[in-house]
């Protein structure tokens, strides 16, 4: 019996091995099958520790032939499963890379970046074009008093000027500002001559149609010192038409009258489109108006306790919308505030 023992063992032994690596070699296994497989003969009560156990129940002979069979048996089990083991990790992690796999021949995606806005971009170039002479930027608010607004720019009650200005009244007393002059008394009364400031703002006017809207944007610039005559006036305004349009831009002053200077002029630029031969755009007249100016009037002066002996000055305002539709030749003024990012794309 005894005899028999070891090599019914040896039998067994042999035949488990096949058996294993028959299935080994037969079947694709996927990380549960193959953790079956090393349990169904590696486990606790696997049929290969079942040999091992009764090799161990062999006498002192047998026992040490059929130990190292029987752990030659595991060893290449227990290295063949681990080999398979590996391959199985390594395809798992290329089916995840080739599944997640980032197409780089794709058309990336666009980042879409902002842009000023074309009226506030204008605003900024004409400010800063004043900037370079000096000017310092001045701010005031958008609902203003009679008296800023009107009164103290010389332009009382009753004045025929105010029909020009289309006011939207909050009461009787105070208004949307109409125009940016306001800010003149504002700054003169807070600081004394020499001045330079501009003033870039929003005002309003009860007025719609393809070249008005009821809010729109002026710039307004002042300049107080001793001894300014209309030639620095001439100077700088021909200076800021050429910086802002080209060199190449025809400049002229025409008289006009408005109740805060005297003299008044309107600053006409040669017609940016036609050169001056008469186009649609300048209703044939070869000229654009751009601005209205003028040496500041003693009565404003006076409103503020400035001596009209010792200083004058010389003021100026245009319109900000009427310069961007001209710089960027648009003629719809509306386009400006539909928010149309096809349209505001166009300035970036
Ligand atoms: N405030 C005027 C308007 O809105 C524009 C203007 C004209 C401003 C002459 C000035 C100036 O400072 O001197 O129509």
């Amino acid at each position: 019996m005894l005899d028999g023992l070891p090599k019914e063992l040896k039998e067994k032994l042999k035949q488990i091995e096949q058996e294993a690596f028959l299935e080994l070699s037969s079947q694709s296994f996927d990380e549960k099958s193959l953790e079956d497989f090393r349990i169904r003969y590696l486990g606790r009560n696997g049929k290969l520790t079942q040999i091992l156990k009764d090799i161990g129940a062999l006498s002192p002979q047998d026992r040490p032939t059929l130990g190292q069979l029987a752990n030659t048996v595991k060893g290449t089990l227990t290295q063949k499963i681990s080999e398979l083991s590996d391959t199985l990790k390594k395809s798992q992690r290329e089916k995840l890379l080739q599944e997640t796999q980032i197409d780089i021949t794709l058309p990336g995606r666009p980042s879409y970046s902002g842009s000023f806005h074309p009226i506030l971009k204008t605003m900024d170039d004409i400010v800063d074009i004043f900037k370079r002479y000096g000017f310092q930027v001045a701010e005031g608010p958008e609902i203003e008093s009679d008296y800023y607004n009107f009164e103290a720019l010389n332009i009382p009650k009753n004045h025929p000027a105010r029909d020009m200005q289309d006011t939207f009244y909050i009461s009787e007393d105070v208004v949307l500002r109409t125009h940016t002059s306001p800010v003149q008394i504002r700054v003169m009364e807070k600081f004394k001559p020499p001045l330079r400031v501009i003033v870039p703002g929003t005002v309003y006017r009860h007025d719609a149609d393809t070249s008005h809207s009821p809010m729109f944007h002026q710039v307004e610039g002042l300049l107080v010192d001793e001894a300014v005559s209309f030639a620095h006036l001439k100077g700088i305004l021909t200076y800021f038409v050429h910086e802002l349009f080209s060199s190449e831009t025809q400049v002229r002053f025409r008289p006009s009258y408005f109740p805060f200077t005297e003299p008044s002029a309107e600053l006409d630029i040669g017609c940016i489109f036609c050169l001056g031969k008469g186009c649609r755009v300048c209703k044939h007249s070869g000229w654009l108006e751009v601005a209205g100016c003028g040496m500041v009037h003693p009565a404003v002066f006076e409103a503020v306790k400035y001596d009209t002996e010792k200083i004058s000055g010389f003021a100026f305002g245009m319109g900000v919308e009427r310069l961007t539709m001209l710089r960027y030749h648009i003629d719809d003024i509306r386009l400006f505030y539909e928010n149309d990012l096809r349209f505001l794309e166009q300035f970036s």
